[in-house]
């Protein structure tokens, strides 16, 4: 069936409403990731772990990833030492041919194992063990006895990536205080402490990100192997999310409702690369960066392995302090990933070093709760 744009506003329109429902399907229709983690829990068991281990494992794999592909691979090379490293055919070439966004979602990661590993009285020995960021081992681990830390894991849990109804109230300084300043870090790999600079939506600088993003996600959205790759990371129908359990779904792309039900059943890889889909995503962007508090740029002074790594982990320190403060980050990577505004953004912003983060920052009225799909550690642990 050929879906164009018009035809899917007007369907979104018609309220329709959805009938009978899967044993995993949320109360919105798509899959439910709770009841598909809670099943993994009854039958998870893999050989070299035990129960606490795969729980810091399964925190971990909650981390945000570029399309949510979940590049990371754990292989256990012997009790409490593993090796992290990440699974060429969940890397992203056309958009990320230098796996910058693989290390960084790696680097999240982590974040969440070492939290999830100190809350379990272990303490980490990490070691970057790649000489490129191409690959396939990254960093080797060690789980030692240690205290006991005391961390709401429920922040872990969750965490979310949020993209609609933003506030354009500007994010207090309080706040941005509160985000970005680091608390205690134990064991974290030397570098340098990163560089984040905040742009309130109605500054010069705002304009210009607005403006990038814009540019950028037309460039990319009509790049065909860039457009390809996306719609290969789609997961449209309940079927093909709950045999994958990664990629963007319906839900985690906030297309809700009528207009979510009709696309779980009538869109497809082929849609992704219509030109009104393309448009359509053109579109949405632009309403998107119209409304928000403004953005934080983040800096480096090199892209090295361990920079990457640690400003991964410095991103995910910060979002699991927003939700509290009802304030939601929405990287758009775009502009990062598009030539030339890659280079020239740095400079055009009047910012020193490598730009490695660009986040549309916001307040939200209510906060959602976590639907991306997580796939279960089988698919991710080696033994
Ligand atoms: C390195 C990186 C780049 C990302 N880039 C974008 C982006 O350009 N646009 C976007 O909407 N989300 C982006 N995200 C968010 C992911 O799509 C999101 O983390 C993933 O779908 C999982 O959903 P969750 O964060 O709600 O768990 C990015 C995440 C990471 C880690």
């Amino acid at each position: 069936m050929k879906v164009d744009r018009r035809s899917f506003l007007r369907y979104a329109g018609q309220g329709v409403i959805l009938l009978g429902g899967l044993s995993v399907m949320s109360s919105c229709g798509g899959v439910d990731r709770d009841q598909l983690l809670a099943r993994d829990r009854k039958q998870r068991q893999i050989a070299g772990l035990t129960e606490q281990e795969m729980d810091i494992l399964y925190l971990a794999s909650l981390a945000p990833s570029g399309h949510n592909t979940q590049p990371w691979t754990v292989r256990i090379v012997e009790p409490q030492h593993w090796i992290i490293g990440s699974a060429k055919e969940r890397w992203l070439p056309a958009v990320d041919p230098h796996n910058r966004e693989v290390l960084l979602s790696l680097g999240a990661f982590l974040e969440n194992l070492i939290i999830a590993a100190e809350v379990h009285g272990y303490l980490i020995d990490l070691q970057v063990i790649a000489k490129s960021s191409l690959d396939k081992e990254i960093v080797d681990i060690r789980l030692k006895k240690g205290q006991t830390r005391d961390f709401p894991l429920e922040r872990i849990k969750t965490r979310r990536t949020v993209r609609n109804n933003f506030s354009d109230r500007e994010i207090t300084a309080d706040d941005l205080k509160y985000i970005t300043i680091h608390h205690k870090r134990p064991h974290l790999i030397e570098v340098m402490m990163p560089h984040g600079f905040y742009f309130p939506n109605n500054s010069p600088q705002g304009k210009q990100l607005r403006e990038g993003t814009i540019e950028a996600n037309r460039k990319q959205a009509f790049r065909d192997p860039a457009q390809e790759e996306l719609a290969n990371w789609i997961r449209w129908s309940n079927k093909d999310a709950e045999a994958q359990r990664n990629g963007l779904t319906p839900d985690s792309m906030e297309i809700g409702g009528a207009a979510g039900f009709y696309v779980r059943n009538f869109y497809d890889r082929k849609s992704v690369l219509s030109k009104s889909f393309r448009e359509t995503t053109v579109d949405t962007v632009s309403k998107q960066v119209k409304t928000c508090g403004g953005w934080l740029v983040v800096t480096s002074q090199d892209s090295r392995i361990e920079t990457l790594l640690e400003y991964g982990r410095m991103f995910e320190e910060m979002l699991l302090l927003i939700r509290e403060r009802k304030i939601a980050i929405h990287p758009m990577t775009q502009m990062l990933e598009e030539n030339p505004s890659r280079d020239a953004l740095a400079k055009e912003l009047g910012l020193a070093g490598e730009v490695q983060w660009i986040l549309r920052i916001g307040y939200l009225n209510s906060y959602p709760d976590p639907v991306s799909l997580r796939m279960p550690l089988s698919r991710f642990v080696i033994t």
